[in-house]
């Protein structure tokens, strides 16, 4: 990706090209290159059972335009003991499964969507450190939803990994997906929906913590719960 084409907000080219040279694997968009969704991203590029085209997805902003260029450019941002993490992302590369990008256009390719964006709580402390209470600000987790209506398909699986309030993914997720897709003139039955909180546990055992655990997970019907738990 040049200078040039992160100004000009398109990646169009790059991603269809690397959809094109995977045109044989399902593709995984995963929302967020944070310390999760980017090693999420290695987890999924080297998943055990299928081989899938692997597409990390960041805003553009100056930070996290770094984390995609150092991806597309061979070096892994996120520093960890594992040694498997090196491992992963040159096997990723040698495949040319793996790609990352700031440009939206990459949900329009997705059969699966993993969302690991940060959702934050925001502490309200009274003077003297006790906390008051604490509140979790939906906006920018909403509007990261509503890009993702704007350009899923209509059958796509959508797996929310954030650390989410009990009820978010009925209550916001959902209704946002469904009106998104009804703008678009499009089916609003046949997308799938669920929640499987990540565990992951930095250290020596960082991939494995995501590849070799338990996981729970939940559905808001039973075709999504069916079909996150096969994913
Ligand atoms: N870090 C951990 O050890 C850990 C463990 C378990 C669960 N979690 C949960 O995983 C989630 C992600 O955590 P993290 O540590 O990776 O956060 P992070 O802040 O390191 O990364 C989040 C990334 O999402 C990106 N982002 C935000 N909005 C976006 C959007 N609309 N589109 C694309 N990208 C967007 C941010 O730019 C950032 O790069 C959180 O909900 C956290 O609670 C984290």
């Amino acid at each position: 990706m040049s200078l040039n084409k992160t100004m000009e907000l398109s990646d169009k080219a790059s991603i269809d090209t690397f959809i094109k040279i995977n045109s044989d694997k399902k593709v995984i968009v995963i929302q967020g290159l944070g310390f999760v969704g980017a090693v999420m991203s290695l987890v999924c590029a080297n998943a055990l059972t299928e081989e899938y085209a692997v597409i990390g997805i960041d805003l553009p902003t100056p930070t996290s335009l770094e984390k995609i260029n150092a991806i597309n450019s061979g070096f892994f941002p996120i520093i960890s003991s594992d040694k498997k993490i090196d491992e992963y992302f040159k096997s990723a590369q040698k495949k040319g499964n793996l790609l990352a990008t700031f440009d939206e256009y990459a949900y329009s390719k997705a059969d699966y969507i993993i969302v690991d964006i940060n959702l934050d709580v925001k502490k309200e402390s009274a003077f003297n450190g006790d906390l008051n209470g604490y509140g979790v600000e939906l906006n920018s987790f909403r509007k990261a939803m509503e890009t993702i209506g704007k350009n899923c398909k209509e059958d796509v699986l959508i797996l929310v990994e954030t650390t989410v309030p009990p009820g978010t993914c009925e209550q916001v997720v959902k209704p946002t997906i469904i009106s998104e897709l009804k703008k678009r003139g499009l089916p609003v039955s046949n997308f799938k929906l669920g929640h499987s909180y990540e565990r992951v546990m930095p250290g020596p055992d960082y991939i494995d913590s995501i590849q070799n655990f338990y996981r729970v997970y939940s559905g808001v019907n039973d075709k999504s719960a069916d079909e996150i738990e096969l994913f």
